[in-house]
């Protein structure tokens, strides 16, 4: 029997990367999933591929997805899991962000979510509750320079996760994950374009590479699983150790012993 057998999924940005993982490890464990995106194309590729169904609809548009996420909903025949996993990456200097691209990423990746919530939970304590995750970022955490509003964001998206557990507790358990690098069509061009990145990520990843989607995808699976029943409120990091570094002393370790740890 599957981790999420019977559970009924939504599932937003599930067109690409994280969210398309994300979309076939739940129904490899048994659950029935809707896969909405804003690449209607995407979404029914995927939809197609996992026997699921699909909404075309951009999360950023509150009245407009709480209309798919009923339509959904009634596709589904109820719901018990959402993961508010849409997002979109900026990089620019913090004083040369045009305020409209200041206001599409936090409505994307922050209203986004609100708007997820406020468009599912009425449909979580209609039916047995259930569990939402929500995709944060190391980048809400360990904010790097350039990406002043994406972290903003993801910060936000955290601090949401905790107000909303508190709130909706013992009904609704909320959570989110927070990657590291994932190789996706967000961090692709950047591989492409600046050679030697997907070495340095190597090197300085604990585990030795870049992640994959997957590696979000069952941490997501697990969290909306019963095996989870005792988390609410977290902010999951998923990076393979790489915010560990940046410690006073990073580098004396590999300075003494090598860079095996064996000198
Ligand atoms: N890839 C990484 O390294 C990484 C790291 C940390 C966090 N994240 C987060 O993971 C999530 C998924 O990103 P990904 O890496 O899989 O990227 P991706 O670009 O492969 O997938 C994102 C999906 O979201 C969809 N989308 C974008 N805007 C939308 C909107 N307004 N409404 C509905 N759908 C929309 C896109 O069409 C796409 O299918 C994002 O929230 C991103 O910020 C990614």
């Amino acid at each position: 029997m599957g981790l999420l057998e019977g559970r009924k999924a939504i599932v937003t940005g599930g067109g690409s990367g994280i969210g398309r993982a994300t979309c076939r490890r739940m129904t490899e464990e048994g659950a029935q999933v809707a896969v909405l995106d804003l690449d209607g194309d995407a979404a029914s590729t995927v939809a197609k591929d996992i026997g699921g169904v699909a909404f075309a609809v951009d999360v950023g548009d509150p009245d407009a997805l709480r209309d798919v996420v009923d339509a959904a909903v009634a596709s589904l025949g109820g719901l018990s899991i959402l993961y508010n996993n849409a997002g979109i990456g900026e990089f620019n200097r913090l004083h040369e962000y045009q305020p409209s691209e200041w206001d599409r990423v936090l409505r994307v990746n922050l209203t986004g979510v609100f708007a997820g919530f406020r468009a599912a939970i009425p449909h979580l304590l209609a039916g047995d509750g259930g569990s939402i995750v929500s995709t944060a970022s190391i980048s809400g955490t360990r904010p790097a320079a350039g990406e002043g509003p994406y972290s903003a964001s993801k910060a936000a998206v955290a601090a949401l996760t905790a107000s909303a557990a508190l709130e909706y507790a013992p009904t609704i358990r909320v959570n989110a994950v927070s990657p590291g690098m994932i190789r996706t069509k967000l961090t692709e061009p950047m591989f492409e374009v600046f050679s030697g990145q997907l070495e340095r990520f190597e090197r300085t990843t604990p585990v030795g590479r870049v992640g994959e989607p997957e590696d979000i995808a069952d941490v997501v699976v697990f969290l909306c699983s019963d095996l989870a029943r005792f988390i609410t409120g977290q902010n999951i990091v998923v990076d393979g150790g790489l915010t560990l570094h940046g410690s006073g002393v990073d580098g004396i370790f590999e300075l003494v012993f090598g860079e095996q740890g064996q000198g």
